[in-house]
């Protein structure tokens, strides 16, 4: 008898892709991310190699997919620990002669810690004095042997070109981070509350993956839209970063150009673009920029364009305003992209699977770039 039975397909523990099966590794990812990093998140002691070091700015630097977690990771570093902090592309941050200093803090995030440009702009920024600390799911990386500092993401093996897992982890390391910096600050006093929003995330996660394994709604959309040839990413605040990843998700796996933009910008140039065979893809979760949002969406409707939202099911105004929308459970604004993210993971995933692509392995791109 022959067994038929293959390596790759034991590995992918009975889905298509390594894609696929990372997607729906993500609550426990999460979970795993929180756990590990409990030890340091109350701010009683200092984190390894931080000492009492007080960072008087951050600047994170990154590429691709975490780039767009460091994003978010600004607005959680402003808003909760009221350090001010810029985001660069670690390609970048070289040439722009930055000002860096011994109170600056650098935050390298990189999933394999391996990412050429990323190692130059951490490097840099040890000459000049700066403390590195690196956000990082690969033990004993180059990044994490050159840093100060090291944070581990639990995402575990992140197989798949398109990075998933690694980009939630990411955005967990980074809120906890800041809700540490926080109480290091005295601006927080009760930790916990963080630690019970966020300890959430995983169960909710688990909701709505399951919810689509049974009703197949993003998969539905994909194989209405898979043939498209451009489409516009929408959001705001924390969802803007989110918005930028499900384009870069889009153009990465299944080679359709997408764009990623704040919504409020739109009237300045997208806009232009829109008719109706302009699928507009909007995150539209309850949260401070809710109302503006709505406006927004109702610009793309009146010039014709195709609105697909991302939004919470009490969100009878963008449901109404809607050609479909993805219900997502209701959580913390600041946590919202955790989740949102999802459905544009599993949209691009369906396209590109629809379009017959190699999901895990798109033309051009590797998973780890170790040129400059
Ligand atoms: C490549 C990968 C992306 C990843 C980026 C940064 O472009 O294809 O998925 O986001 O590198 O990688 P890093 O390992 O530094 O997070």
């Amino acid at each position: 008898t022959t067994i038929n039975w293959s390596l790759a397909q034991a590995e992918k523990a009975g889905y298509k892709h390594f894609m696929l099966k990372e997607i729906y590794e993500q609550p426990r990812a999460v979970a795993d991310t929180i756990s590990g990093n409990l030890p340091w998140f109350r701010g009683e002691m200092p984190i390894k190699g931080l000492g009492n070091f007080k960072p008087e700015r951050i600047q994170i630097v990154a590429c691709g997919t975490s780039y767009y977690a460091g994003l978010v990771g600004k607005f959680y570093f402003e808003n909760f620990a009221r350090i001010p902090t810029e985001v660069d592309y670690a390609s970048e941050y070289r040439y722009r002669n930055p000002v860096v200093n011994e109170n600056t803090l650098i935050i390298a995030i990189t999933q394999s810690g391996e990412t050429a440009d990323t190692l130059a702009a951490m490097r840099l920024a040890k000459e000049r004095k700066a403390k590195v600390l690196t956000v990082c799911n690969v033990i004993g990386s180059s990044a994490t042997r050159e840093s100060d500092a090291v944070l581990y993401t639990y995402a575990g093996p992140e197989i798949s070109v398109a990075s998933t897992k690694a980009f939630t982890t990411q955005l967990t390391v980074l809120y906890l981070l800041s809700i540490h910096f926080a109480v290091r600050k005295n601006l927080i006093s009760n930790p916990d509350i963080y630690l019970e929003k966020i300890s959430e995330i995983p169960s909710l996660m688990e909701q709505f993956l399951e919810e689509e394994k049974k009703k197949q709604e993003v998969k539905n959309l994909a194989d209405r839209f898979h043939k498209v040839s451009n489409a516009l990413y929408l959001g705001r605040h924390v969802n803007y970063p989110i918005a930028l990843e499900g384009a870069l998700k889009l153009k990465e796996i299944s080679y359709i150009h997408a764009e990623g933009y704040p919504a409020g910008e739109m009237k300045h140039g997208p806009i232009a673009l829109i008719d109706e065979n302009m699928p507009v893809v909007t995150i539209a979760t309850k949260g401070r920029v809710y109302e503006k949002i709505l406006s927004n969406l109702a610009e793309v409707k009146s010039r014709k364009g195709i609105t697909i939202t991302v939004t919470n099911e009490s969100c009878k105004e963008v449901i109404e305003n809607s050609d479909f929308s993805i219900i997502v459970p209701e959580t913390d604004e600041f946590l919202s992209p955790l989740i949102n993210v999802i459905p544009l993971q599993l949209l691009a995933y369906y396209i590109a699977d629809f379009l017959g692509y190699d999901v895990d392995q798109p033309r051009n791109l590797a998973k780890s770039v170790t040129v400059e």
